[in-house]
């Protein structure tokens, strides 16, 4: 999990789905050990690897929640898919899943745009610009739900930078296509999450541009390294290509448990 993550879905969704939402701490001491979100019945949880035993009590919580509920862990979170399968869970394994993906900043090329469209980061002023732009990109299979209300509550939640969130301006006013940063300071990690091209627009290099430019924002303000979570399988390929035409390159899994 990065910052972003939790950032991202929280701003942009509480509005329609926190009714259903149920989140719990473990703390010993002041200190936070793990952390269980339970969106109905899809739990994402967090259980510090010192502290593997706890994942069991953060399972107990979510199973009187959600009986039937499943859950998502990274392949690679060892502690966790133990305490899954000690619980009786077992992998889904034809469910769609996330890689996450990682790219160095050291040495990005610079991007480039076509003749008249421009490359800046958004302003704070631009919530219903920013908002339509995402709708746009994103209303590919059912027309997207993302609000102007969303897209505000996203712009003025931490760790939120306008200058981490960049966009491609067509000649004719358009936001075509965009890419929005989270900047994880205390590990100097940004995510991407998340980027899109409106059709009009596609297949032009934009997203790849407007990446590459969010990625050079990124490291000037202190980061090492960057990553994206885009879908594995090959049900949704073309965010994995496009992530992998900058420079990204795939690592571990998130993985599905069913009870
Ligand atoms: C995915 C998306 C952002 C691509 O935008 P785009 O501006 O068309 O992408 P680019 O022109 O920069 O493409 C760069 C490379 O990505 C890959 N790519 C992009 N779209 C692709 C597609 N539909 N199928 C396969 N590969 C694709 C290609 O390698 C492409 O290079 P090429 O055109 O030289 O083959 C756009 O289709 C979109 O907004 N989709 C809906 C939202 C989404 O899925 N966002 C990404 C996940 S966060």
């Amino acid at each position: 999990m990065h910052i972003g993550d939790v950032a991202w879905e929280r701003a942009v969704n509480a509005g329609r789905s926190a009714h259903t939402w149920r989140t719990a701490c473990w703390d010993d001491g002041g200190q936070v050990i793990a952390w269980g979100w339970a969106e109905g019945d899809h739990l994402s949880l967090v259980v510090d690897p010192d502290r593997a035993e706890v994942a069991a009590d953060v399972l107990a919580w979510f199973q009187e929640l959600a009986p039937a509920g499943v859950v998502s862990v990274l392949e690679t979170e060892d502690h966790l898919v133990a305490a899954l399968e000690a619980a009786g869970y077992h992998s889904d394994d034809a469910a769609p899943f996330f890689t996450h993906h990682r790219i160095p900043l050291s040495d990005l090329p610079a991007p480039v745009v076509p003749d008249g469209f421009t490359l800046r980061h958004t302003r704070p002023d631009e919530v219903e610009k920013r908002a339509a732009a995402h709708r746009a990109a994103w209303s590919d299979l059912a027309p997207s739900k993302v609000s102007d209300a969303d897209v505000a509550a996203v712009m003025s939640t931490w760790p939120y930078e306008s200058e981490l969130d960049w966009i491609v301006e067509a000649p004719n006013g358009d936001f075509a296509a965009t890419a929005l940063i989270w900047h994880d300071k205390l590990h100097g990690i940004g995510l991407v999450e998340p980027v899109g091209c409106a059709p009009p627009y596609r297949r032009q290099g934009l997203a790849q541009a407007v990446n590459l430019a969010a990625l050079h924002a990124l490291r000037e303000a202190g980061a090492t390294d960057a990553m994206v979570c885009p879908r594995g399988d090959d049900g949704y390929p073309q965010a994995r290509a496009l992530y992998q035409s900058i420079g990204f390159r795939p690592g571990a899994r998130t993985a599905l448990y069913l009870p």
